[in-house]
């Protein structure tokens, strides 16, 4: 049975260990945070809803002691501060950075072959910053941007499309901004039929700019980032890992050439299995989509660019 550490018990964290639990995949889920007793609250409040809702998984919460977080499978990266309203995921990056490299270091300590998860803002850049910052095998460090943005996507085309939302199938890839994420509106269907068949580009493309504003409207909502969908994103993405499902997914990962892009992580469609991540898709875009992956490639470049002057 697998072991799932959660770093930052927060509102994406907190979220994350329950959507684990209920699914019931996970022998056991740690969750860690800086603040005295905070995790440890968390997880026995979590606990508690075992019996309720059926689950066997075991939840537990640490202060800041990675011992905890021994022989994890798979561990999630949620700590940071989140957005405020106004805040850009970018407007993160110098704190959330020197968290982000610090919790990666103790966490390999304790479970050197961990697959590591980042939710941390903005996610593509401390993807990247994993990546360089830890040296394990690419395959094993994975942002999770582009199932909440695709979840976020499909849900507005079932309200335009007025279908079930388990009916809708449609993919979100590159950066996981405002600005830099390409929600495929060609590519999205209704049971398989083409959307386009069903709404015009109009229609189509207020689903697009909606999904593309899709955080930042929850976040002038909330006050604060939402939590539960992220949390149901992790859940998926962990559990294609843990059961070695091979699901078919949007995750920020280091590209070596696909999509005609190096020493980046971004969003694009892979197969996660026991591995990680292991195989890159390469879809067959269009010359539209083709320079909107790029624009938005050099968005999150441009972004990473930044790091060497923010971490300590
Ligand atoms: P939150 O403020 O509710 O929770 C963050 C937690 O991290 C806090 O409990 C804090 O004590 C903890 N923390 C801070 N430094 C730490 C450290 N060094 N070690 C361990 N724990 C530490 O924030 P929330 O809403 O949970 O968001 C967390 C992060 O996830 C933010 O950066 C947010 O922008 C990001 N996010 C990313 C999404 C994605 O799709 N990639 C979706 C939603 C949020
Ligand atoms: C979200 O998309 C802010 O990344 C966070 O909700």
């Amino acid at each position: 049975m697998s072991k799932v550490s959660v770093i930052g018990a927060g509102n994406v964290g907190a979220s994350c260990a329950e959507y684990i639990a209920l699914k019931d995949f996970a022998s056991e889920v740690v969750l860690l945070d800086i603040k005295e007793n905070f995790a440890e609250g968390k997880a026995l409040d979590l606990m508690q809803t075992a019996t309720t809702n059926m689950f066997n998984t075991r939840i537990s919460g640490s202060t800041n002691d990675y011992s905890k977080t021994a022989n994890s499978d798979v561990v999630v990266v949620t700590s940071g501060i989140p957005r405020k309203p106004g805040m850009t995921r970018e407007e993160l990056i110098g704190t959330n950075a020197n968290i982000v490299k610090t919790v990666c270091e103790n966490v390999l300590k304790h479970s050197p072959n961990a697959i590591i998860v980042i939710v941390s803002n903005p996610m593509d850049t401390m993807t990247y910053l994993a990546l360089k910052a830890t040296g394990i095998p690419k395959n094993r460090i994975i942002g999770m941007g582009g199932i909440l943005d695709s979840s976020r996507f499909k849900t507005y085309l079932s309200g335009a499309l007025n279908c079930p939302p388990s009916d809708v199938d449609g993919m979100v890839i590159g950066g996981h901004g405002d600005t830099t994420m390409i929600p495929l509106t060609r590519l999205a269907s209704y049971k398989g039929v083409p959307a386009s068949h069903f709404a015009n580009n109009e229609v189509l493309s207020k689903v697009k700019a909606d999904t593309m504003v899709g955080g930042a409207t929850l976040t002038g909502m909330l006050g604060t980032s939402a939590w539960y969908a992220p949390g149901a994103s992790v859940s998926a993405l962990v559990q294609s890992i843990v059961c070695d499902q091979k699901k078919l997914f949007p995750c920020c990962v280091a590209l070596d050439g696909e999509y005609g892009q190096k020493d980046i992580c971004i969003g694009v469609p892979v197969i996660l299995g026991k591995n990680g991540w292991e195989k890159i898709v390469e879809l067959d875009l269009n010359e539209e989509e083709k320079a909107e992956f790029a624009k938005s490639a050099e968005a999150v470049r441009s972004m990473n660019s930044v790091l060497g002057q923010t971490t300590a």
